[in-house]
């Protein structure tokens, strides 16, 4: 179980980085083109809007279903969750999040598109409540791999998932505090060595260092200790826990860490971006890979 301390800390890191966004296009998520791919990987077709390959996918396993009472830990603002409302996927949810900032504006989301009384949240963390309720749908994106026990977290949440219920994720499942494979340190530093050096300046006109190293764990953990806290446990938990879920990697050694930050200066329609994501396609299929969606129907 995590120390408060540690809580205390992913609560603050992330109050923070809500009041101080990121810059525009420094990370795949803020490439439409990126996001089209990644859709298309999932459900086969190149569609707009994060996450709307999984939803597909989603209706695709459950045709017509709108699920009664979903639940959601680290949820952010709740954008994902409030979408899955307003899509009819999901009628209500309980938001667990640590960061009070974030739950705030979770709350005021849902409050802003008249849907407050879709949604509970809370602040406490989930695994310290002794959560009994039952659920139809499960939903981790992107915050399962800020789980200090990815392994318990799945078990938890699972078990509370009704027969026909769907447990849904959509993560980051690479290493561990991105201590990266040499063999995905190479594949990502020849492809960032291969890029002219325009790629590589900064709107003050300095260069960014072209080579991508392991994060120093001191470092990783000082700044969020949650940070990719035990992602490599993921897959391995989700097959054990679940039974032969429904996997679908979508890459990301290049798109995810190979165009980190770089991303601002190669414009979307570039053939510099289309290179990018065919090499990730390559390895993806062969493999190596940082993301998976999962979609599966509780027994
Ligand atoms: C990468 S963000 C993802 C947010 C959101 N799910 C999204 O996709 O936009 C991870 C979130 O998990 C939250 N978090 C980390 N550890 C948590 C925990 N133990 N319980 C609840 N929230 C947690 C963080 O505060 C942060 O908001």
């Amino acid at each position: 179980m995590a120390s408060d301390q540690h809580l205390r800390k992913v609560g603050r890191f992330w109050d923070e980085r809500t009041t101080t966004p990121l810059p525009n296009r420094v990370r795949w998520w803020q490439s439409p083109r990126i996001i089209a791919h990644v859709n298309g990987i999932v459900c086969g077709e190149k569609l707009p809007g994060i996450n709307q390959g999984a939803i597909r996918l989603v209706q695709s396993m459950f045709p017509g279903r709108t699920f009664h009472r979903g639940i959601s830990i680290g949820c952010g603002q709740a954008a994902k969750e409030l979408g899955l409302v307003r899509q009819g996927l999901v009628d209500h949810f309980d938001l667990f999040e640590l960061s009070a900032e974030r739950a705030r504006l979770a709350m005021n989301n849902f409050a802003e598109a008249g849907l407050s009384d879709r949604v509970s949240i809370s602040s406490e963390d989930f695994f310290k409540l002794n959560v009994k309720d039952r659920y139809d749908f499960v939903h981790w994106d992107n915050s399962l791999h800020h789980m200090f026990d990815c392994d318990e977290a799945v078990a938890k949440t699972y078990a509370l998932l009704e027969s026909g219920g769907c447990f849904f994720m959509n993560d980051y499942v690479g290493k561990s505090r991105f201590q990266w494979s040499d063999r995905e340190l190479s594949y990502i530093n020849a492809f960032r060595n291969s890029l002219p050096d325009e790629c590589y300046l900064t709107s003050d006109g300095q260069m960014m260092g072209k080579e991508v190293a392991r994060p120093s764990l001191k470092s990783m953990v000082a700044t969020d200790p949650s940070e990719a806290a035990d992602s490599e446990s993921i897959l391995p938990s989700l097959r054990r826990r679940l039974r032969n879920p429904r996997i679908v990697t979508t890459g990301g050694t290049i798109y995810h860490t190979g165009l980190n930050d770089i991303l601002a200066n190669i414009a979307e329609a570039s053939p510099v971006l289309g290179q990018a994501l065919k090499m990730d396609s390559i390895l993806n299929d062969s493999g190596v890979f940082q993301y998976a969606v999962c979609v599966h129907a509780a027994r």
